[in-house]
């Protein structure tokens, strides 16, 4: 038998045990789902034990590390594989058109909570080393694994993790699937994501909220404040304001913009997948530069006054806000965040007290476009998904991809198995039941294609 029958197999056991595994309320944010955080750590440790793994949970100031490791032989390539068991929060739940951790397939996909982002594409590694354990009796490489519960939340401890087991999680390549492919019908291997940088900003006003018809016009409102400073982060051509911003960005190079150009796009179909009847981003860039090259910075979310049933005529006492900034190299988080606080703190009006909260992120990431790793992979995804991936980037973040690189030396192969309008973080996530089977099968196929490499 070879893996891929053993697959063929498996096919319903494999998709129960993904079900089971998205059940889990896994939501890293929020401290009400601490135990079932917990309690799907210790799931993806026994059934890697039961798979023949050598496994250990590591604690952490915050929530567990899985880790495991099934080696071979110390001569063949060791290859350290990554993906997250955390997911983000659910909400809001009335646009979900089922519940968020009760997985159902539904016209072709399956629909959860972490489906795509990363339980899904995770388990596909899984599934598919379990595939040649299975059929063969053992693996042609060696493998390490670390299965975060931290990711969604910036992988605050995880460095601490790393760092600490440096030399047993001593790799010749890291393999993370948690990202896109370029379409429905093109695979893609992804050669950059863009950093991050998060603040939270305060406004305070009067010290409680006050009648409007009585203090209106008399005092700042906080919540018109912030309003008018976050207009003032960007300029009429999208550029961002803040001075010294964009440093230490990296242009976008004549390649990369030649590799963008190739890849099939258009404009109109793009808005339609958004139904928006316009875009609009950075002046003098195409959609892929601005959101895989560029750095950008949005607001995800503003609170300030009453928004409850009915009216409440109020000057509200305070508002605020979480900004997040994309970044690409050479930027710095801690850089970036101390920047925006001095910018902030600059532009605020006398009238209000403005603080900022600086929650640093993680720089962006370039990985190599070519060698004998990039071949490998390459080969296993043509194997999985029948036809040769393109090179693309992408515009989120993977925390660990920076400290693989500069903590253990190690470069990152991005075989993204997702589709843009997976909804990952949105209400209604789902992958693909043919993405999941593809990449299944590419998984199976890939720890052979890098057995060669060490050959
Ligand atoms: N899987 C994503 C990263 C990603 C998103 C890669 C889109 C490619 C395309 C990951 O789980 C994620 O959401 N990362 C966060 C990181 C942050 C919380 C530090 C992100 O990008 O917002
Ligand atoms: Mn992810
Ligand atoms: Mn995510």
């Amino acid at each position: 038998m070879t893996p891929f029958d053993y697959l063929k197999k498996t096919k319903k056991k494999r998709m129960d045990e993904l079900f089971t595994l998205l059940r889990f309320a896994s939501v890293s944010a929020k401290s009400e789902h601490k135990k079932d955080v917990k309690a799907c750590a210790v799931w993806v440790l026994d059934h890697l034990k039961k798979i023949g793994f050598k496994t250990e949970l590591h604690a952490t100031k915050g929530h567990p590390v899985v880790y495991a490791e099934y080696m071979v032989d110390k001569k063949l390539p060791t290859v350290l594989y990554y993906g997250h068991y955390d997911v983000q929060p659910p909400e809001p739940y009335e646009l979900w058109k089922t519940e968020p951790f009760q997985p159902v397939i539904r016209s072709g996909y399956i629909c959860a909570r972490g489906a795509t982002d990363d339980k899904g594409q995770l388990f596909t590694h899984v599934k598919g080393l379990e595939a040649i354990i299975k059929s063969t009796g053992t693996l042609p490489i060696n493998v390490k694994m670390i299965v975060e519960g931290e990711e969604e939340v910036h992988s605050t401890n995880l460095p601490v993790f790393l760092r600490k087991n440096k030399k047993k999680l001593k790799a010749d390549i890291a393999v993370i699937s948690d990202s896109g492919q370029f379409s429905k019908t093109l695979p893609a291997v992804t050669f950059g994501l863009r950093g991050i940088a998060s603040v939270e900003v305060f406004v305070y006003g009067p010290n409680r909220d006050v009648h409007s018809g009585s203090f209106g016009g008399a005092i700042a409102n906080p919540v018109n404040v912030l309003c008018d400073m976050i207009s003032r982060l960007h300029d009429k051509s999208g550029k961002i304001t803040i001075p010294g911003f964009y440093q230490r960005a990296k242009k976008v190079s004549a390649w990369e913009k030649k590799q963008f150009k190739k890849l099939p796009f258009t404009q109109k179909a793009y808005m339609k997948g958004l139904n928006v009847s316009a875009l609009q981003g950075e002046k003098g860039y195409t959609t892929f530069e601005r959101t895989w090259s560029r750095p950008t910075l949005d607001v995800n979310g503003f609170t300030g006054g009453y928004q409850g049933e009915g009216a409440k005529t109020i000057i509200p006492s305070y508002a605020s806000c979480k900004i997040t900034m994309r970044l690409v190299p050479d930027m710095e988080p801690g850089d970036i965040c101390d920047k925006i606080e001095k910018y902030l703190q600059r532009i605020a009006p006398k009238s209000v007290k403005v603080k900022v909260d600086k929650h640093g992120g993680a720089k962006g990431v370039v990985v190599p476009t070519d060698g004998p790793w990039l071949d490998a992979a390459a080969q296993a995804i043509k194997t999985g998904f029948g036809k040769v991936p393109v090179f693309m980037k992408e515009g989120g973040s993977i925390p660990v991809v920076v400290d693989f690189k500069e903590m253990l030396g190690m470069d990152t192969l991005l075989l993204g198995l997702g589709q843009c309008d997976d909804n990952a973080h949105s209400p209604n996530e789902r992958f693909r039941v043919v993405d999941f089977e593809r990449g299944c099968k590419m998984a199976a196929a890939l720890p052979a294609e890098l057995a060669k490499v060490g050959d």
